[in-house]
């Protein structure tokens, strides 16, 4: 049985204060010990508040996106190990809001994803298609070759220590929900690929879930047999939902 993990994915959207009160909304209610694994990804200037913050909670935070460089002459640029100094376990890559506004393709997202794994960082790989790929039938042969792309660039060794999240593209911030088999199938698809490269590995592997994901639908999407969690954006934003969603996995 997989653990499951919640992470919320705030994108954008923060301040100070703001994240100081929706911190302290989830730190009161979250047990301890949580049924699951929790996380919080924020934008890069907010690592050391929730070090600050979050020292010693059950919830871990990460970063939205990072540098596929070590280091260097790369302005605006964040690297693997200014995550780790601010104690982030987790940074997302190839989040379609990436491959959208900053042209991300299946290569940039595989060498960030191996350098997050070289790093010590736990990358949540982003997969997923568009409204136009799924009409056309095109579903399992944009996310295959997406994750297919990222395997080829890692080791076999290190697929236990990658998280997946498959997010339809026309399900994220619409309102529109897979439903709970469209998303299974997809979840299947991509076990069988983690499975070619490292069987035993693959059993392990969290594949979140994430697009409209909210406290009415969380549940039936997480009872799926692939569905290991959520990556969740909207409703990361708001404590009570952010912790129904906890309860319901
Ligand atoms: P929403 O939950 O707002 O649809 O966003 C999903 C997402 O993109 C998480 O990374």
């Amino acid at each position: 049985m997989r653990r499951k993990l919640i992470a919320g994915n705030w994108k954008m959207n923060a301040s100070l204060a703001a994240n100081t009160a929706l911190l302290a909304g989830i730190k009161a209610e979250l047990s301890q010990q949580p049924a699951c694994d929790v996380a919080v990804c924020v934008p890069a200037p907010y690592f050391a508040q929730c070090q600050t913050e979050l020292a010693g909670s059950a919830m871990a935070w990460g970063g939205q996106d990072m540098s596929e460089h070590e280091s260097g002459a790369y302005t605006g640029e964040v690297s693997a190990a200014m995550l780790l100094d601010f104690g982030c376990r987790y940074v997302i890559v190839g989040h379609s809001e990436r491959r959208t506004y900053h042209a991300e393709n299946d290569q940039l997202v595989a060498r960030k994803a191996l350098r997050a794994l070289r790093s010590g960082l736990i990358p949540i790989v982003c997969v997923g298609e568009t409204l136009n790929e799924r009409e056309a039938g095109d579903t399992d042969k944009i996310v295959g070759q997406q994750i297919d792309t990222v395997l080829a660039a890692i080791d076999a060794a290190d697929l236990a220590d990658i998280v997946v999240a498959y997010e339809p593209v026309w399900a994220i911030g619409t309102g529109k929900t897979a439903t709970p088999q469209m998303a299974q199938d997809v979840h299947a698809m991509l076990r069988r690929k983690l499975m070619k490269k490292n069987a035993v590995a693959a059993s392990q592997v969290k594949i979140l879930y994430g697009g409209s994901m909210k406290p009415d639908n969380a549940k039936e999407l997480l009872s799926m047999a692939d569905i290991d969690g959520g990556l969740i954006g909207g409703a990361a934003l708001k404590a009570p939902d952010f912790l129904a969603i906890i309860r319901a996995a």
